[in-house]
């Protein structure tokens, strides 16, 4: 069986001032020294990167974008590029996050075209996926989650995608308490894989690695993480706190 490396992320969303990303920075360093088993990554608002950059240096706590856009520079107001987020620092980037669909208009097409820009920066790029509520009620989970793969992963080659990961995270697990079973979750994981498989053969499919997202707390980490399938958490809500992000990223390692 392969070993995939746990990866355990904090998206942290539009929360905290750069003040408060460094106090969040300075509990939670000493909570995780001993915790080896995990790649441990903040994704902090674009603002808090600097800071966040300098307050884990030295430690294994590596910083991502949440957000980048495709083109390397322009007019584009308001926009950071792939190669701009690299320059501050940054070692990983999400993509496609359910947030950026549902309110900024993200779709497959600019998933696909950032997840390029992101690769040709040398980005380890994190790409979102999940199905909404309803798409689950009327029995179209794994069509959907089939659908967003095979677009995000367009013009990609087997040899481009050993930094990719992906996050399955079910819309309506997200920041309702209303976690997918472990269960749930490999069996949507089992699905994404076949279709990385079924896109870039065999290999990547079985060394990528595949988070779950969607309220994950300290006490269903365990169980999520216990599953082969999962390999890794992206957590929203409860990365917020020091302790409970800590507790999540030791269930890694249980
Ligand atoms: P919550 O953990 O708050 O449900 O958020 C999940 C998420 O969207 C992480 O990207």
């Amino acid at each position: 069986m392969i070993a995939r490396q746990p990866l355990m992320a904090a998206n942290w969303k539009m929360y905290k001032t750069p003040e408060q990303a460094r106090a969040f920075v300075a509990a939670f360093l000493p909570l995780i020294a001993n915790s080896q088993a995990a790649e441990i990554v903040l994704f902090p608002p674009f603002l808090d990167i600097a800071t966040v950059l300098e307050s884990v240096r030295n430690s294994q706590v590596q910083v991502g974008a949440q957000n980048i856009y495709w083109q390397e520079e322009g007019a584009f107001t308001g926009e950071i590029s792939a190669s701009m987020v690299r320059a501050a620092g940054c070692t990983h980037v999400l993509i496609g996050h359910s947030e950026r669909r549902q309110y900024f208009g993200e779709t497959d097409e600019t998933v696909n075209s950032k997840l390029h820009a992101a690769l040709a920066q040398r980005l380890l790029p994190v790409v979102c996926v999940g199905e909404l509520l309803s798409e689950r009620e009327a029995g179209q989970t794994e069509e959907v989650l089939r659908r967003q793969t095979s677009k995000a992963l367009e013009g990609i080659s087997a040899e481009m995608a050993a930094p990719i990961a992906i996050a399955y995270e079910p819309v309506w697990a997200i920041g309702t308490g209303r976690t997918a079973t472990p269960e749930i979750a490999a069996e949507a994981h089992l699905v994404i894989r076949s279709q990385v498989a079924h896109a870039l053969g065999r290999h990547v499919a079985e060394n990528m690695r595949i988070l779950y997202g969607g309220s994950v707390k300290p006490d269903n980490a365990p169980s999520l993480m216990n599953q082969p399938e999962i390999d890794g958490a992206l957590v929203g809500g409860a990365s917020l706190d020091p302790h409970s992000f800590a507790k999540i990223v030791e269930s890694a390692g249980a």
